[in-house]
């Protein structure tokens, strides 16, 4: 990377999301562990979540929200000198999903690396972006959520398995010559809950072996009461932070992109705000939690969705396992049109992430999932017995 000029102006320009088609329902839930419909939609405001296939990967989630971000930024995959992977679902401990990503859009000259910061991890990728494009370190960032959880859930525990599913979100950042109104970042750590969200096993504390597998210790565990607590008290004053930060008031905001983990972790952090839950954008009932996917899944789909236009003052907040939170307060500036164009330029099934040499596959798929995963995918019409020879998947819903 070669230093620019600096300080330069900071602008979002591209924005993408991708979902895998497979849909997991409360009601496929109530068939693996004790819980109900009733439950999960009253506790949590989720109804359904995505679930990757087995030829899926966080890489390649993350490769075609990225490319659907630069579609709609309308910039070559090369302009791109930075590509930062927000994640707690890597492909691999290394390398990282990052160069991974890299590969699969076909970009050969960005430097790239992950980010762990949990569900924070976007927001977190979005300051170190705008960092890198201040100091003139980089001119055109992409920062990706990309999220596999479903593979590192324990399906035998029911206050975790209902929570979480799979997709990816992405933004382009710019350096710009206009003007940019300023941004107010706000991240913040609390290391009291360090064990509140957390994966014990796989790393060097505990390496992988027999017993922790036996252990269950590769499977996602959560204090969920103290992480709801932690979630309603600094959700609100990290995004006043951040708004305060940008020189407005709260009453300014336009539309909050809030970290879609509960609806009434939001609905509180609204109430904190003193706004109407017309100013936050949810999506929590169809994606459950994404993690760092979250907040730029929501993000594509309120823009394309019309919910913002040019000039409106936005604010991302998230939380997440550390405890991290963070928080992005910003003018929108870029054509929403857009959005839609990006999204149809790039279709799922043309990306993929290269195989290392002797992969020995192993089947990713978690056994409780096994049997959604061999349904047809929604939207698809059966027609192998009544038209010989007709595709397998001829019309996929597109993510
Ligand atoms: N179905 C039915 N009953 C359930 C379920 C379920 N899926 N899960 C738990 N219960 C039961 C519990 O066993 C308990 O029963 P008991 O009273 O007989 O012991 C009862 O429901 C109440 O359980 P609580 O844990 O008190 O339920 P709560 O209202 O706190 O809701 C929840 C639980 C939804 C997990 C909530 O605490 C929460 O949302 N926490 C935040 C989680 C979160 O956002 N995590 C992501 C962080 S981001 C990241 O970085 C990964």
């Amino acid at each position: 990377m070669t230093p620019a000029a600096s300080p330069r102006s900071v602008r979002l320009t591209g924005w993408g999301r991708y979902a895998p088609p497979q849909v997991l329902t409360n009601a496929d839930l109530e068939r693996m562990v004790d819980t109900n419909d009733e439950w999960i939609v009253s506790r949590t405001g989720i109804r359904e979540r995505r679930v990757a296939a087995s030829h899926e990967t966080t890489a390649s989630m993350g490769a075609v929200a990225g490319l659907r971000a630069i579609r709609t930024a309308g910039i070559e995959v090369d302009e791109i000198d930075l590509i930062i992977v927000a994640t707690l679902t890597p492909d691999h401990w290394m390398p990282s999903t990052a160069s991974l990503v890299k590969e699969a859009i076909g970009n050969t000259r960005a430097a790239a690396f992950d980010i762990a910061a949990a569900c924070s991890g976007f927001v977190y990728g979005y300051a170190t972006a705008s960092a890198y494009i201040a100091a003139g370190l980089a001119t055109n960032v992409l920062v990706i959520g990309s999220e596999l959880l479903t593979r590192f859930l324990d399906y035998s525990d029911r206050s975790t398995c209902i929570l979480f599913g799979d997709g990816a979100g992405a933004v382009v950042v710019s350096a710009s010559d206009e003007p940019t109104s300023p941004v107010g970042i706000e991240l913040t750590t609390d290391p009291q809950g360090a064990y509140m969200i957390w994966l014990p096993a796989g790393g060097s504390k505990a390496p992988s072996s027999l017993e922790t597998i036996t252990r269950g210790q590769h499977k996602i565990r959560m204090e969920g009461k103290e992480t709801y607590r932690f979630a309603t008290r600094t959700l609100a004053s990290t995004g006043l932070a951040a708004v305060s930060k940008a020189g407005w008031s709260q009453d300014d905001v336009d539309l909050i992109i809030p970290h879609q983990a509960n609806i009434r972790i939001i609905e509180a952090v609204a109430k904190g705000l003193d706004l109407p839950m017309d100013r936050f954008f949810v999506n929590v009932d169809r994606y459950g939690n994404t993690s760092a996917a979250s907040v730029p899944i929501a993000l594509a789909e309120a823009v394309n969705s019309g919910r913002v236009k040019q000039g409106d003052k936005l604010v991302f907040i998230a939380f997440g396992a550390g405890f991290t939170s963070g928080a992005v307060a910003l003018e929108w500036t870029a054509d929403p049109a857009r959005g839609p164009v990006g999204e149809a330029a790039v279709n799922p099934q043309d990306v993929s992430v290269r195989q290392p040499v002797d992969w020995d596959s192993v089947d990713p798929i978690p056994p409780a999932l096994a049997e959604v995963l061999a349904r047809p995918l929604p939207g698809h019409l059966d027609l192998s017995d009544v038209v010989p020879g007709e595709p397998e998947h001829a019309a996929p819903r597109v993510g």
